[in-house]
């Protein structure tokens, strides 16, 4: 095992430009308080940000273009067939600096030396940066890849953010013609991301590849109940949606807890209606955020969570609906992909290591219309989806140089 491997024989990588343009789109969306960064879809820090990507994106020889969605994508070279890089430049609320912007940038830097290098590649290469991947605003994410795989639905374009405002109604021309934005001509998707975990940090690994990808169901769940008078209700005759849904979180995370496969399950959002410190909770709505590598067991839990938590409804007398946010398929990558990557790998004198995904990524949904593969770097205490978010500038460099033979192997 090795930590350091700083020592590579050519640096055809520009180190400075690359954590320079980490730094500066950092700062975009960044509230100095927490040090988190704020960055969602169809806002003017997303604006911002995209502009910067476009000028990175010019700078390293790209023709720049915006698909239907919204998609930011640089095009370096000729051809119909296309190798495509990239990642997400939108945040969740208060993220890190890494998550999605380190697969974005590093994918720049990449084509940048290939233009100073002036190696024209035998196939067309673009770098994605995805629309709205985290799903902060409209309650699904994904959104930029899915509208590339054809799997955006009308139904998913309709929804509405927390103020009204539905996807179409931000679009051009407030319509996304589904079909004409599907993307046919991708040979293979790599994308660069931080690990989110602590799997690499315990072998002492800068790199991983990635094998699966778990996938994620996201459940809205709403409780009616009864609000009244904070002092004049006897506890005995109230109907409280709030009490009722610490009793479901609870239930989640035990479900979770006692499950003997790999899932995950997160209550991450809730709303209490009205909200008043002297009124019993009427409404409350919460998410369900649940994943598996396994597609049956995922399946399977999320029934048996979603008839346990009406059980708690029915004893409570409590309303109880839910909504499918978003349903996403786990991925397996794409084995070639993914021996390119492991040869790349040793050639830097690093053990190629496999792991699976806990996180979603874009790759999921290009992975229906394309071999696709990913390539994780060490996270600081796994910590990510928080400012604290880290890896090491050493780390993202060995990526960089991981990532960049392998895209010349391709190219070749
Ligand atoms: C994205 O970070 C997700 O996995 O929700
Ligand atoms: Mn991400
Ligand atoms: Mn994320």
């Amino acid at each position: 095992m090795n930590d350091n491997h700083s020592s590579f024989a050519k640096s055809l990588i520009n180190e400075g430009r690359l954590m320079n343009h980490l730094d500066e789109l950092s700062r975009i969306g960044l509230n100095p308080k927490t040090g988190g960064i704020n960055r969602f879809s169809f806002t003017k820090e997303e604006e911002e940000a995209n502009s910067l990507i476009k000028k990175y994106m010019e700078e390293a020889g790209m023709t720049v273009s915006i698909d239907g969605i919204g998609n930011v994508i640089g095009s370096y070279g000729q051809g119909d067939e296309v190798i495509m890089l990239g990642s997400h430049i939108d945040t969740v609320p208060e993220g890190g600096k890494y998550d999605g912007a380190l697969g974005v940038i590093t994918a720049i830097e990449i084509v940048h030396s290939l233009h100073e290098q002036q190696i024209t590649p035998s196939v067309r290469i673009e770098v994605v940066s995805f629309k709205d991947e985290e799903g902060t605003r409209f309650g699904f994410g994904l959104i930029g890849s899915k509208a590339m795989a054809g799997l955006l639905t009308d139904e998913q374009l309709n929804n509405f953010d927390e103020k009204g405002n539905s996807i179409k109604s931000m679009l051009p021309n407030h319509a996304f013609p589904l079909n004409k934005w599907k993307r046919t001509n991708i040979k293979a998707y790599l994308e660069m991301h931080i690990e989110q975990g602590r799997v690499l940090e315990n072998q002492h690994l800068p790199v991983g590849v990635v094998t699966g990808i778990a996938a994620p169901i996201w459940q809205e769940i709403t409780l009616n109940g009864r609000s009244e008078h904070a002092g004049a209700t006897p506890m005995n005759v109230r109907s409280d949606a709030l009490t009722a849904a610490a009793e479901m979180i609870l239930k989640v995370e035990e479900l979770l807890n006692k499950s003997d496969s790999a899932a995950v399950g997160t209550v991450g959002k809730l709303h209490v209606t009205p909200n008043g410190v002297n009124v019993i909770p009427g409404q409350v709505t919460f998410s369900i955020d649940l994943r598996d590598i396994d597609e049956e067991q995922l399946e399977l839990l999320n029934g048996h969570i979603l008839e346990e938590l009406n059980k708690i409804a029915t004893k409570r007398e409590i309303s109880f609906s839910s909504k499918l946010l978003q349903r996403v398929t786990p991925v397996k990558t794409d084995y070639y992909l993914q021996k390119l990557l492991e040869s790349s790998i040793k050639k830097h004198h690093i053990e190629p290591f496999s792991l699976i995904s806990g996180a979603g990524h874009d790759a999921m949904n290009i992975a229906q219309i394309a071999p696709v593969v990913m390539l994780f770097v060490r996270s600081k205490d796994g910590i990510s989806h928080n400012p604290l978010e880290y890896s090491s500038r050493e780390d993202i460099l060995t990526a960089t140089h991981v990532l960049y033979d392998t895209v010349l192997e391709l190219i070749n």
